[in-house]
């Protein structure tokens, strides 16, 4: 199989990019990552990158001056696929305009419901039965884009934020899998 090339971008633990890059590994896997990018050096899942011997890149997108050296970097590396994995920051809509390939994004909510911060804390204050995450494609508006998969997660009476928030990742890094493999299929 001729495998897409894509970029993913973290902020935090990078738990979900440990298992994007355990996924490349396999044969029949669409993508092969090439490049990672963090808006911080502090990001915990820059170990990946340095275990996959996987080049990275700490990176500011809010400074225009930055945009154009990253998207001569993407086309370089001929990246077709980006997926954003705990990337903390709104995604410059320049940006988004100019990579005129695919973005994706994980949420630890089922979109619509809880956009942006704190799902967990919301999920819990409003007793919601059901929550998981969604796997869409990035658009202007936050947290808006189609949505290409969603993986549900009951709620019992003695979760936390914390309980949940470890459920819903078991489901993350399946989901984000599986929307890989159907958005190439
Ligand atoms: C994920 O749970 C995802 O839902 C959210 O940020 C979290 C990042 O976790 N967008 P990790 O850095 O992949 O461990």
């Amino acid at each position: 199989m001729v495998k897409k090339n894509a970029c993913v971008f973290i902020s935090g633990q990078g738990t979900n990019l440990k298992e994007l890059l355990k996924s490349s590994r396999e044969y029949n896997f669409p993508i092969n990552i090439k490049y990672i990018i963090s808006n911080t050096k502090n990001a915990k899942g820059l170990k990946f990158a340095k275990l996959y011997k996987i080049p990275f890149h700490i990176l500011n997108l809010d400074k225009i001056i930055n945009l154009e050296s990253v998207l001569k970097e993407l086309y370089k590396k001929k990246i077709s696929l980006i997926c954003l994995a705990g990337y903390m920051k709104i995604l410059n809509k320049n940006f988004i305009n100019r990579f005129n390939k695919k973005i994706i994004n994980i949420h630890p909510s089922l979109l619509p419901k809880y956009k942006g911060l704190n799902t967990f804390r919301r999920v819990l204050e409003n007793k919601d039965k059901l929550t998981g995450c969604t796997v869409h494609y990035v658009n202007k508006r936050l947290d808006s884009g189609k949505i290409i998969l969603k993986k549900k997660v009951s709620v019992q009476l003695n979760d936390s934020e914390e309980t949940l928030k470890n459920k819903v990742q078991v489901k993350e890094y399946r989901a984000y899998s599986e929307s890989i493999i159907n958005i190439f299929r």
